[in-house]
């Protein structure tokens, strides 16, 4: 069992964990921090200084879809707030939090508390940057026969001011690539204007992907450690978009560890914090493991 506090581990080099909160790593030309922290988010996010995160990539348990070794029963809108008002605290202008969400449906309603939770993101002073959606594809049938089959989940961009970082990711492959533009656009009013690239620029051979996600839930029996585990290529896809290289990415419901496991792929300092020590201790195999394969150079992006 590893100790349960704070566990540095470096991205070169032997396991040497240092507990110091401050060591940096750049072996391998690779600058990561890595801080995992077993303990109440709410009560562990105290220690991260104001403005000193880029990025939150997240998601907080679904009302009570999932008991996690017991710990839901103190999960609530008490929780999610103060989790929330304190993101707000540590994003750093321009920084972005992603909050991955789900209802559950109690005596045939749905709660309604992904938008509940949106809502007061915006309250504390988040802008809605967007609000995407997670299509798992192949859900599994659960729920009443009235009503259709649910395969999504909310992914919403919570952003302290424009957001500044990453690249918005453009691999949606265009029908007419090379053709020249010949688009229009509505107007307020209804009346259709040019594209500024009318008649005269090629149309790119790819465009901005669209906010829907078509990812499957994650496959690898190694990735499915946790009752709701993302998918890797989910969390690396949102690190990509909203963050830079070298940037600090925090997951207070760290779970698993798959968005730690995405920051080590992708060259992001990473701060997770976990209450369950069972899933806290996956998250950290996960993330050695992570590490050793950019080591020894085996980590493909699937
Ligand atoms: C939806 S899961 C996150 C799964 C994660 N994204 C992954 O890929 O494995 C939510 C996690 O939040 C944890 N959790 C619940 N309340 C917490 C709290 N107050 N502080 C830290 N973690 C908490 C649960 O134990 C659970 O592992």
């Amino acid at each position: 069992m590893k100790p349960a506090e704070i566990l540095h581990v470096p991205p070169s080099g032997k396991r040497g964990v240092r507990c110091d909160g401050t060591h940096r790593n750049s072996g391998d030309n690779v600058m990561v921090d890595i801080k995992l922290i077993q303990g109440d988010c709410l009560e562990k996010m105290q220690d991260i200084p104001d403005g000193s995160i880029d990025l939150t990539v997240t998601s907080p348990p679904y009302d009570n879809l999932r008991t996690y070794n017991g710990n839901n029963e103190l999960w609530g809108e008490h929780v999610w707030k103060a989790v929330i008002k304190d993101l707000y605290r540590v994003t750093n202008s321009g920084g972005v939090v992603v909050w991955i969400v789900a209802d559950a449906t109690i005596n045939g309603s749905e709660t309604g508390t992904s938008f509940k939770q949106a809502l007061w993101a915006m309250e504390c002073g988040f802008r809605l940057h967007d609000t995407m959606i997670w299509n798992k594809e192949n859900c599994s049938s659960v729920g009443s026969m009235n009503r259709y089959e649910n395969t999504f989940e909310y992914m919403f961009v919570f952003s302290k001011s424009a957001p500044s970082r990453g690249e918005i990711i453009k691999d949606r492959r265009n029908k007419r690539a090379g053709e020249i533009q010949n688009g229009s656009i509505r107007q307020k009013d209804g009346t259709v204007r040019k594209t500024t690239g009318y008649g005269k620029r090629a149309i790119a051979e790819f465009g901005r992907r669209r906010n829907v996600w078509n990812i499957f839930p994650a496959k690898k029996k190694a990735d499915r450690l946790h009752p709701a585990p993302f998918p890797p290529e989910l969390a690396a896809d949102h690190i990509l978009s909203w963050s830079n290289e070298g940037d600090t990415v925090l997951d207070p419901f760290m779970g698993s560890g798959t968005t730690g496991v995405a920051c080590v792929n992708t060259n992001r300092n990473f701060i997770g914090i976990e209450l369950d020590q069972g899933y806290f201790d996956i998250a950290c195999k996960r993330i050695e493991e992570a590490q050793r394969q950019v080591r020894a150079g085996s980590y493909r992006k699937e």
